[in-house]
């Protein structure tokens, strides 16, 4: 690995392919002991932006240090590649397996009707016998189709335990369609849903859907939808993810709050198409999710040359209640401690406005973990100084109660007008106190607040490593309770 991942810009810990463009993240399942990461994926040396879709592939086995392994599905007679899901056929249902369980890829099928000309999107499967290793596409793809609607795709297969089904819920246009199967291949309609939910702002992609605890109760559960939003020119946030929170019975998915105001899963721009993993075992009992560190309004255009694009942080997805009722929250995985290298702390600093703390940085891969507590302050927070005219800014408005990340001067903005951004969410202190954990990679910056209450993951492309960082206070006193700086491991060195 040595001299690969040495590009401007390349992250350091976060997943990205050495070469060519990605987006989505595909087919992510765990079995024999490895994570496996599938991803939209070209595989053209011309420049790398969005063309003819395959399956990229890497594999874990601590959702940290990856291996990225030879594309698994490359496009065929029905078609390019699109998203999709995978899971473990534990009891052969599908009569694809002799006595070992194996893969079953379930993805989109994407091409023109010969007769029409038209878009088609058809749902097919793959199978493997050897851990992912190698693929076998099924003879009679593709196994689902619609002619009726142009956008039908993604689809995201889970096994439903009372009806002892497997679900498919599929990116229908603005809706999410349900299908049921007993074997992942003959497929039967089972309900629609969304037509009158949440943010129309865009095509409705990449859909998930799993139930959680609520606030650990194993007896309180309910089921958590996540659906990707399409680009839409007239919002400035592109392309976004929403998420919904009520009950599923095996066939139909009935949401808790239908006039509730939506509920955004992140609130930086870079965090689109992400799902979960499936097959974790049970004893695990973690969701983990993950997504496609970009936004559709720039991707193909964010400065790198080789190779386009990230994954976010694998981060584990919880259920809890909170000021704005039950609330998804998001953690990275606790695997990520183990590049921690050198810490170093700070407790009980009292900052004003003559008295900020500055920090020289300890290094351009960093984790940060604040506690700041108000004491006559209305602004505070943590300026990452990259050089004397770049600096990407995370500050809290204590009056209105919102989190900004502004990237508005973090480095190169010229690539796209769309860029430049101060980012925002509302999040209210927890007894006068606000926890922040930030990751800092050398192209983006992931922020978790009060326990992963609000997230924002953010591209970032600054001309120089972060070298100094100032903790600031502004129109009163604010006390630093805690700061832990930690120096991170790159996970390409050898
Ligand atoms: C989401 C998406 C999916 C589609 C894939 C194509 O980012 O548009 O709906 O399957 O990307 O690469």
């Amino acid at each position: 690995m040595g001299e690969k991942y040495k590009e401007k810009h390349r992250p350091q810990y976060h997943f990205s392919p050495e070469q060519y463009w990605m987006n989505d993240p595909n087919g992510m399942v765990f079995f024999n002991g490895e994570y496996h990461l599938f991803y939209q994926h070209t595989l053209f040396a011309t420049s790398p932006v969005f063309d003819k879709m395959h399956w990229g592939h890497a594999v874990s086995k601590d959702l940290t240090h990856w291996e990225e392994l030879p594309a698994a599905l490359y496009p065929d007679e029905n078609g390019a590649i699109f998203s999709g899901s995978a899971v473990v056929d534990w009891n052969n249902t599908s009569g694809l397996f002799d006595e070992t369980p194996g893969l079953v890829a379930v993805y989109t099928s994407n091409d023109n009707d010969p007769e029409t000309n038209r878009p088609r999107q058809r749902q097919s499967i793959a199978y493997s016998k050897d851990a992912g290793r190698s693929w076998t596409k099924y003879e009679n793809n593709p196994v689902l189709s619609d002619v009726n609607i142009a956008d039908f795709r993604d689809p995201k297969v889970f096994w439903h335990k009372d009806t002892e089904k497997w679900v498919m819920i599929l990116a229908t246009g603005q809706s999410v369609t349900l299908y049921t199967s007993p074997n992942l291949i003959d497929w039967d309609f089972a309900s629609e849903f969304g037509a009158k939910a949440g943010s129309h702002h865009g095509v409705w992609e990449c859909p998930d859907l799993f139930e959680l605890p609520i606030d650990q109760d194993e007896n309180n559960q309910k089921f958590v939808m996540i659906v990707s939003i399409g680009d839409n020119p007239e919002f400035k946030e592109g392309s976004r993810t929403q998420y919904f929170i009520g009950h599923f019975d095996g066939t139909t998915f009935v949401n808790d709050n239908p006039e509730e105001t939506i509920k955004w899963l992140d609130y930086g721009r870079d965090n689109y198409a992400g799902v979960s993993w499936s097959d974790i075992p049970d004893r695990d009992g973690r969701r983990i999710y993950l997504g496609w560190m970009s936004n559709w309004r720039y991707a193909n255009q964010v400065p790198t040359e080789k190779w386009r694009s990230a994954m976010t942080l694998p981060r584990e997805l919880a259920l809890t209640s909170s000021e704005h009722g039950i609330c998804l929250i998001q953690k990275p995985v606790s695997e990520i401690q183990q590049i921690r290298q050198e810490t170093i702390s700070y407790q009980d600093e009292l900052l004003n406005q003559t008295n900020p703390l500055t920090i020289n940085s300890i290094s351009n891969l960093l984790e940060i973990n604040i506690e700041f507590e108000k004491v006559s302050s209305s602004y505070f927070g943590i300026i990452l100084q990259h050089s004397e005219t770049e600096k990407t800014v995370i500050s809290y408005d204590a009056v209105t109660e919102k989190l900004f990340v502004d990237r508005t001067h973090a480095g190169d903005n010229s690539f796209s007008a769309s860029f430049s951004a101060n980012q925002e969410a509302p999040i209210k202190m927890i007894n006068n106190s606000l926890k922040l954990q930030i990751f800092i990679d050398t192209s983006s910056i992931e922020v978790f607040a009060n326990d992963g209450k609000a997230v924002f993951t953010s591209l970032i492309f600054p001309n120089d490593p972060c070298n100094q960082i100032i903790l600031f206070s502004n129109e009163g006193k604010t006390r630093l309770t805690s700061l832990e700086l930690s120096k991170l491991k790159s996970i390409w060195s050898a």
